[in-house]
């Protein structure tokens, strides 16, 4: 699999439930690398997206242990969307995506899917900031895990933030 976040300078990504900063020009990336595709986010950070609705064009795997029937609506349509599937276990992540470690598929966070989904990774595409942000919420820093970063970006400045479209892979 590969994960995809955008981190301040000490890898923080969020706080109280939100991101760090609201930079187009990564959620036009972000879009750009996940359309088509399917991603798994944990249900506080699909609770934390417009509308509380997964995003268009893409499949959402929401990862969350509530009883499924909190989680479709009078119609029997999941509350996150048509395109939202709810996941309570690995195997069941893995009865859509097949074996994790194989998958093509993104890892989207927030922080406790990262961390537990990280393992199935080869490929990170990091969004790196130059600043550093108040946060309550963190990504594994890659370099400190032996992780190699193979490309990156010329800087972008946007809302007087600085930073770069980073790919890490594991050695
Ligand atoms: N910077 C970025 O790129 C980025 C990207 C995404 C998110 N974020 C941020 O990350 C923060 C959210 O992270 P978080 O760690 O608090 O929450 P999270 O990982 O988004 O969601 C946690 C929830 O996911 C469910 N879950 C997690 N592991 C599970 C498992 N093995 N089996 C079943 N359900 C599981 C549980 O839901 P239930 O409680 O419903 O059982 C758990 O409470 C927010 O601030 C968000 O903005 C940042």
């Amino acid at each position: 699999m590969k994960a995809i976040v955008i981190v301040d300078k000490n890898w923080a990504i969020g706080r109280e439930g939100g991101l760090l900063v609201h930079l187009p020009g990564d959620l036009k990336y972000f879009k750009e690398k996940t359309l088509g595709h399917t991603m798994i986010m944990g249900r506080t950070t699909v609770d934390g997206l417009p509308k509380k609705k997964a995003l268009p064009g893409r499949t959402t795997l929401v990862l969350t242990r509530k009883p499924k029937e909190e989680l479709t609506d009078e119609n029997g349509v999941c509350i996150y969307g048509e395109n939202a599937k709810i996941c309570a276990t690995v195997e069941e992540l893995e009865a859509i995506l097949g074996p994790l470690s194989e998958s093509d598929e993104f890892v989207a966070g927030g922080a406790s899917v990262y961390e537990q989904f990280l393992p199935y990774c080869d490929e990170a595409l990091v969004t790196v900031m130059e600043q550093e942000f108040p946060a309550d919420r963190h990504f594994p820093k890659l370099p400190e895990l032996g992780w190699e970063l193979v490309s990156e970006s010329e800087p972008l400045t946007e809302n007087e933030v600085t930073y770069r479209f980073c790919v890490y892979r594991r050695p």
